[in-house]
């Protein structure tokens, strides 16, 4: 691969990680500085900035940018400026030499100290109304161009997405959580399609474009369905079947369908059940769900080579499960946020492929029971989830 092909697949590159990333921040500022810094490296320019568009004042100001300086935040920038002619007219604009161009806001050039040459601005449209502008300022060698603006229309289109994403969040419920998440994906597929559409892209190029839509397409599919069961569990509407029977087969069974997966990393599958264990009541089906999920966040979250051991016990009062992993451990701040619907820990989401919603489930059920859930983990060593439901 030549060198400008192989700078090129690590622009592409660049903007599908993006589009991945974008929707998993809710928090704005955080949201907004991912954007530039990915706006500015995939434009390789020198600096990115965002101005927002509060269309009932009409009003365009700074919100954003690389290099921010905290003067500059909630500058209002005119409309006869450059964003402000990409606001009006809803397209990009390329300018070689912004000081031959009177739409130039030297106002901001002044605030920002950079000495501005070359420019590319997107609009931020979504739902066709246009929230904002994207501006990547002095391109590191030479001069902007069309792979540069076409790079950035579509970050530009995602990253308007994400931005009105992250106000929809606000005034949230499971909906508006759910279809946030269904977002992530969704942005990934289609920044995948438009880049499979290119046609100066390689063999090896869409090989590892389609992988990509494969594992979202897959975690599309996930988030559906425990969406669905977790809809399910919150109405109320499902109604446990209650039984008695034997936890070694449960357990057995969960192990053998966790197997396939242990062993991509190496992780051993032990279980630890005492011989005389009298059965227990519940809903199996759901139940085995639970400890599915346990075993499967046990074997996610493990080191290479680790282990998982399911163990089960009984008294006059309740049974217990418990799951006891090898792995990283959790940290403490990260405790309390666990059972929350959509929740992962900072820091692994983007290696681990997941959908935040297991645990949730898992609560959800156990609580149908009139049992509880409870973590133990320490840094470094693993994590162990007990779950307890009232012997009958
Ligand atoms: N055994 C574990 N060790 C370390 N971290 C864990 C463990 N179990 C869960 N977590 C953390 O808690 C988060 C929430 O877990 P949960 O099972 O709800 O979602 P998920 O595993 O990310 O997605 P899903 O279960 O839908 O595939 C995980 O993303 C992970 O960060
Ligand atoms: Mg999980």
């Amino acid at each position: 691969m030549s060198d400008s092909n192989a700078k090129r697949l690590e622009r592409y590159k660049r903007l599908i990680e993006i589009s991945r990333d974008l929707a998993s921040t809710l928090d704005l500022d955080l949201l907004l500085n991912r954007i530039l810094v990915a706006a500015r490296d995939i434009a390789e320019a020198g600096a990115a900035s965002i101005l927002l568009y509060d269309s009932a004042a009409r009003q365009l100001y700074f919100q954003a940018a690389t290099n921010m300086d905290p003067m500059m935040r909630g500058l209002v920038v005119p409309m006869d400026s450059i964003a402000g002619w990409i606001v009006t007219n809803r397209q990009p604009l390329r300018i070689d030499d912004v000081h031959k161009d009177t739409r130039y806001f030297k106002n901001v050039a002044k605030t920002v100290s950079l000495d501005t040459k070359n420019i590319i601005g997107v609009p931020l449209i979504t739902k066709d109304k246009v929230i904002g502008v994207m501006e990547v300022l002095n391109k590191e060698q030479g001069e902007f161009n069309e792979i540069d603006e076409d790079l950035l229309s579509v970050l530009g289109a995602q990253a308007a997405i994400a931005i009105e994403n992250t106000r929809l969040f606000q005034q949230s419920d499971l909906i508006a959580e759910f279809v946030h998440e269904l977002r992530t994906p969704l942005a990934s597929l289609s920044t995948a399609t438009y880049l499979l559409l290119r046609p100066e892209i390689s063999r090896e190029q869409s090989d590892q474009i389609i992988a990509n839509i494969h594992s979202e397409t897959l975690r599309l599919s996930a988030l559906a369905s425990s969406f669905l069961d977790l809809a399910r569990l919150e109405s109320g509407r499902v109604h446990f079947q209650k039984s008695s029977f034997p936890v070694l087969p449960l357990l057995e069974e969960c192990k053998t369908v966790m197997q396939p997966k242990a062993d991509e990393t190496r992780v051993a599958i032990e279980l630890v059940v005492p011989s005389d264990l009298p059965s227990v009541e519940g809903d199996r089906d759901k139940l085995k769900q639970v400890v599915l999920n346990l075993i499967s966040n046990a074997i996610k979250y493990n080191r290479p080579d680790g282990k998982v051991t399911v163990s089960a016990a009984r008294d006059e009062k309740a049974w217990q499960v418990s799951v006891a992993d090898t792995g990283h451990g959790i940290p403490e701040e990260a405790i309390n946020n666990l059972f929350q619907k959509f929740y992962r820990v900072k820091g692994m989401e983007t290696k681990v492929a997941g959908t935040g919603l297991g645990l949730s489930i898992c609560k959800q059920i156990i609580v149908g029971h009139g049992g509880r859930i409870e973590v133990k983990s320490k840094l470094g060593e693993g994590t162990a989830f007990t779950f307890f439901i009232p012997s009958q």
